[in-house]
């Protein structure tokens, strides 16, 4: 697990200077000048970049795929909301695999509705206290309450509503589509073997990765895509209007799926740290070296030559944000989860605002980061909240305020 011990630096004064890669400048030394280049030529060079350093290859053969839906209710939350479960079926030399999608669309909403799409930590069935929710019978990760012998009980039914606040979501008009991340891959360095990863590689279980295939975040991001098969044939939703959220470690997976798949019509980074929305080249809180080290498998295996080397990493974060241009983009930080970076993350989002200029569209108003509480901009946008590492009501009631003004 490597050396938990490695100092980590907390202070504004220790950040070292450093340049960062400029999105407009293409591999040949070329320009960006207006949006035809950057669609043509530097946003795939930028994409690229990525996939061979940072999350690597993703599986790209079209995938044969079957959606079942098993169950339906109409008179969800009191009547206000339809729940649906669709079962995700993936078949590939014979072989199957599935993923669960729960679904809680607003039923007073005019049809189809917009959605908040978004990967869950410990099973659908945690996101709301709703006794007609299937208990995920995955592998969890030990550390949640609840958990025994890796599995959810009873116990943990609604556990992490207040992450998720459905009614409020509903309430704001809007839907939301979840799918446990442990239906994908089984988060832990040996959890490949029993997810996609392993389902899809020729080699199965003996699967031997190069350096710039796909890690755990890849195969997370690729499940969100999977999700947005299904919306495209599902005439309550709005596949239009789908918003990847994703919190910490699936706050990096949200951006990734936005970065890659143009069909999500804007993306969400709750307090996502190292490897999402917080510069690498600043080496505050947690580094490329840590995350390398705790989570070896989320990245591809080029991403740890570039442990304490991040100004050579030929990418850095600000440009995985530009690659949602020119959607609607919302970065959200907590004071005190410094681990994660909050001024690297607010920064991430303003050296993104060039990108976002190509196509006209205004950045975050300011030019500094704003006091806590205090949300700014309108198509990038940003705040830091008081308070610990979490998704809150806090941060939902920004984000249905932004889902608002832009779907
Ligand atoms: C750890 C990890 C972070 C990650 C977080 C989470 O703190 O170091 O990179 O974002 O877990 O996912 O909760």
């Amino acid at each position: 697990m490597g050396d938990r011990l490695k100092e980590v630096n907390y202070s504004e004064e220790k950040v070292p200077g450093y340049i960062l890669p400029d999105p407009l400048l293409c591999n040949d030394g070329t320009r960006v000048a207006d949006v035809f280049s950057w669609k043509a030529k530097r946003r795939p060079e930028i994409l690229e970049l990525f996939r061979e350093h940072v999350y690597g290859h993703s599986f790209s053969l079209p995938v044969n795929t079957e959606f079942k839906i098993t169950s339906s209710d109409k008179n969800a939350l009191g009547g206000k909301a339809v729940r649906k479960e669709v079962s995700v079926y993936f078949s590939h030399r014979g072989g199957k695999y599935s993923m669960d999608i729960l679904i809680y669309l607003s039923s007073g909403a005019k049809k189809p509705v917009p959605v908040f799409l978004g990967l869950n930590f410990f099973g659908n069935h945690t996101v709301c206290n709703d006794a007609g929710i299937k208990i995920s019978c995955r592998w969890m990760r030990p550390d949640g309450k609840g958990i025994v012998n890796n599995r959810a009980t009873g116990e943990t039914r609604g556990i992490n509503a207040g992450r998720w606040q459905v009614d409020k979501i509903i309430d704001g008009g809007c839907g939301l589509a979840t799918i446990y991340y442990g239906d994908l891959e089984p988060d832990h360095p040996a959890g490949w073997r029993d997810g996609i990863r392993a389902f899809f590689h020729p080699q199965g279980k003996n699967a031997e990765f190069g350096p710039a295939d796909w890690g755990a975040i890849g195969a997370w991001a690729w499940g969100l895509s999977r999700a947005m098969d299904y919306f495209v044939q599902d005439g309550d939703i709005d596949a239009r209007r789908v918003i990847v959220m994703g919190h910490s470690r699936l706050g990096k997976t949200a951006l990734w799926a936005g970065a890659q798949d143009e069909r999500f019509a804007a993306a969400i980074s709750n307090n996502s740290g190292c490897g999402g929305a917080a510069l690498s080249r600043r080496r505050f809180g947690e580094t490329l070296y840590h995350i390398n080290n705790y989570f070896p498998h989320w990245f591809c295996e080029n991403y740890k030559k570039y442990n304490d080397r991040e100004d050579s990493l030929p990418v850095d974060q600000h440009e995985l944000i530009s690659l949602i241009a020119p959607r609607p983009l919302y970065a959200a930080s907590a004071e005190e989860d410094l681990w994660a970076d909050p001024r690297g993350e607010f920064l991430s989002a303003k050296h993104a605002e060039p990108v976002y200029a190509l196509f006209g569209k205004p950045g975050l108003g300011v030019a500094d980061m704003p006091p806590v509480n205090h949300p700014v901009g309108n198509f990038i946008c940003y705040h830091v909240r008081s308070g610990k590492h979490n998704a809150t009501s806090y941060d939902w009631e920004q984000y249905i305020n932004f889902a608002g003004r832009h779907l």
